[in-house]
């Protein structure tokens, strides 16, 4: 499967308006208050948004502007003695800010999350075959019996594409590659069946054309089983290429939001208009003599070029 070609998704049998399901994920008015040495800091403040199956919406902004403490704040992932949540967060219908308990129910079998960083989010003590049979026990999505657990890793391994399970799983964190590990930790993800995933800028810490790879996966998978997807980014390229709806984040609030197509063809604020500046392309190098080639590659259009990421599969992860 290829990355999309233009920008924005088309194919989406959902728009904003007219869901007759409830929302996956319905965020209101949320807030989150993060008590620091320095201070109480609003790093989340009044944000709203909902995602419904086979949708995905994508926060975007710069560091520091809140997106992980939003996505955390949702998963109940910050501690509670230094995080104050307010609004309402409404997964599968339960309200996790109302009833910090409820979360137990959902993370992890309802909504699972794709950490950033696939070399720290694995243990390099344990084999991979360990880490996801370990998922899949806790997910109890299969029978605890050892061969139905090792068949069910063996089948989401294939699932994202990882050649050859079988040998895989005997293989430890540091025998794999970045692209491979991504493809592991989405593999544990889906586990438990998810009907949403968090995906905290799960391609940041992988090359363009491995991080096209990891796309495709998700959106196939999204094709696939209907699952809502929370992408956290702060790459407008991939924003435009995964997304139907963004929310523009700075200081904590959104500051535009919108159809992914209208955000990227007509940005409303400067904020945003810096964020598409920013987006590198790939072109053709220019013979500019060395010493004045930096800019040659990079950051050269700046609507950029969605098609410069083009897709590959997990061989070349
Ligand atoms: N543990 C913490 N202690 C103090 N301040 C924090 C802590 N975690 C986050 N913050 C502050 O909260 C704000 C939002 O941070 P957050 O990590 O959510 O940003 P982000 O958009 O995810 O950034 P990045 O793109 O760098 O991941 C920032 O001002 C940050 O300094
Ligand atoms: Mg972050």
């Amino acid at each position: 499967m290829n990355a999309r070609p233009g920008p924005g998704r088309t194919n989406t049998a959902h728009a904003d308006a007219g869901h007759t399901e409830p929302a996956l994920l319905e965020v209101r008015d949320f807030q989150v208050e993060l008590i620091t040495d320095a201070g109480i800091i609003r790093a989340v403040d009044s944000v709203t948004f909902s995602i419904h199956r086979g949708e995905t919406v994508t926060i975007i902004g710069e560091s520091g502007s809140g997106k992980s403490t939003t996505a955390m704040g949702i998963l109940r992932l910050l501690p509670d003695d230094l995080a104050v949540l307010s609004g309402t967060v409404l997964i599968d219908g339960v309200d996790v800010v109302a009833v910090p308990k409820a979360i137990d129910k959902v993370r992890g079998r309802t909504v699972a999350l794709i950490p950033q960083d696939p070399m720290t989010a694995l243990s390099p003590v344990h084999s991979i075959g360990s880490q996801l049979s370990e998922a899949i026990r806790i997910a109890g999505a299969a029978s605890k019996d050892k061969g139905a657990v090792r068949a069910r890793a063996i089948r989401l391994l294939e699932q994202v594409h990882i050649p050859t399970p079988e040998v895989q799983l005997k293989k430890y964190p540091h025998q794999l590659s970045g692209g491979m590990l991504q493809r592991v930790l989405i593999a544990i993800a889906l586990a438990s069946e998810p009907q949403l995933l968090v995906a905290d800028e799960p391609t940041s810490a992988l090359d363009v054309t491995v991080q096209a790879g990891i796309l495709d996966l998700l959106l196939e998978l999204q094709e696939q089983r209907g699952i809502g997807i929370l992408m956290i980014t702060h790459d407008l390229g991939v924003a435009r290429l995964i997304s139907d709806r963004i929310h523009v984040m700075k200081d904590g609030s959104f500051v535009e939001s919108g159809h992914v197509q209208q955000v990227v063809e007509h940005p409303a604020t400067e904020y945003t208009r810096n964020l598409l500046a920013a987006v590198p392309v790939l072109g053709p190098w220019d013979e500019t003599p060395a010493g004045n080639t930096s800019q040659s590659a990079s950051k050269t259009t700046a609507a950029g070029d969605p098609a410069a990421l083009t897709s590959t599969g997990a061989q070349n992860d």
